[in-house]
């Protein structure tokens, strides 16, 4: 049994990680503010899928991280699992970069506090919007590689304040270790998807826009819907989260990714077919796509022991199902 602290626990991340925690018999203690645009839910309003409140070993404060790490001083957190964030999707990343900046603070706030407490180890979550967005244009693509960001080398441009933060919790990390012994892995998400993930998401809204239309000869999706991601379920997320914590120390980046893309368009085709019918896939161009092609290597999770299970079809079948039993 393990004493963990999972900051922003209350978010879709952090619902299932929670679970899992606790699940495994750990005492979990979760702070979260439950911020607006954000994808926190109140413990008390319900989790979908989940109620932690079942379980005593479950501890929430309703409270800013910051907060938290200047009036408490525990030092015996056996791990720290540092999700909290200003996320919220496309639209905030693109539309609101300085509320998104707030993370900035956020983690130095954390960092300062996990050198003072030193915690037993911390994961903390950085992104793919770190890898710098030269290697994702349409045409000229890669996928992406832990080591193609370097802080010894050209370190590139990030996705808008959102990476910036992302890369300046990951460089922190490693300045935490080399100064001051803290041992910590940092994950690099790619398109984590869930059907308890927010709606500001594309993952539900594509899969409830397909339902919502089922029968129609049109289906939209945001941007051209040329635009490819790597989807990974959120379980496997979590998995592979467990499964590799406690093998890097360093503060070194690992990719939560399964190495496929899957264009706006597919995502759209394999949603409606999984209610029935076969329409045409039309982009909005009005609304914001980000980077073209977004995809991880899976090299290094594989050398660590983790591959993800679940492709996107199955995904988005039960997906589906599950809103369908919700009366979506
Ligand atoms: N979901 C993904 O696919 C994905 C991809 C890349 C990176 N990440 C990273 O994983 C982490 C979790 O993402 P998510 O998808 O669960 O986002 P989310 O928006 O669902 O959850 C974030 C949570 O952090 C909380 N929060 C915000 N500010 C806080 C503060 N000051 N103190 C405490 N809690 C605070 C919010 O209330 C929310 O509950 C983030 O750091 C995010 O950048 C997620």
């Amino acid at each position: 049994m393990q004493k963990v602290l999972v900051t922003g626990g209350a978010g879709f991340v952090g619902r299932h990680l929670v679970r899992r925690l606790l699940e495994r018999g750990d005492e979990v203690h979760c702070v979260d503010p439950i911020v607006d645009f954000t994808g926190g839910i109140h413990p008390q309003a319900g989790w979908p899928i989940f109620d932690p409140c079942d379980h005593d070993a479950f501890h929430f404060y309703e409270e800013d991280c910051r907060n938290f790490f200047r009036r408490r001083d525990d030092n015996d957190f056996d791990t720290v699992f540092h999700l909290a964030a200003i996320v919220g999707g496309r639209l905030v990343i693109e539309n609101n970069p300085l509320a998104v900046a707030d993370d900035l603070s956020i983690d130095a706030e954390y960092w300062q506090w996990a050198a003072k407490v030193t915690p037993g180890r911390t994961a903390c979550f950085s992104s793919s919007a770190a890898y710098p967005v030269d290697l994702q244009r349409d045409g000229d693509y890669v996928l992406l590689k832990e080591d193609m960001i370097s802080f010894e080398g050209d370190i590139g441009m990030p996705d808008l304040s959102y990476g910036w933060s992302k890369l300046t919790v990951e460089y922190l990390a490693r300045l935490a270790h080399e100064r001051h012994g803290l041992k910590s892995v940092c994950y690099r998400p790619f398109s984590g998807y869930g059907e308890d993930q927010d709606d500001t998401y594309p993952f539900p809204s594509i899969c409830k826009r397909a339902i919502a239309n089922r029968g129609a000869d049109v289906l939209n999706v945001w941007g051209t819907g040329e635009q490819m991601r790597d989807f990974i379920h959120i379980e496997d997320c979590v998995t592979g989260i467990l499964q590799t914590v406690e093998q890097i120390d360093d503060g070194d980046a690992v990719n939560l990714s399964t190495g496929v893309y899957t264009n706006f368009k597919q995502f759209a085709r394999m949603a409606a077919e999984a209610c029935g019918y076969e329409p045409e896939v039309v982009g909005l161009s009005d609304k914001p796509s980000g980077v073209f092609a977004r995809g991880g290597d899976t090299t290094k999770q594989r050398a660590l022991g983790f591959v993800a299970e679940t492709d996107f079809r199955t995904g988005i079948e039960r997906a589906i199902a599950y809103y369908e039993s919700q009366g979506a």
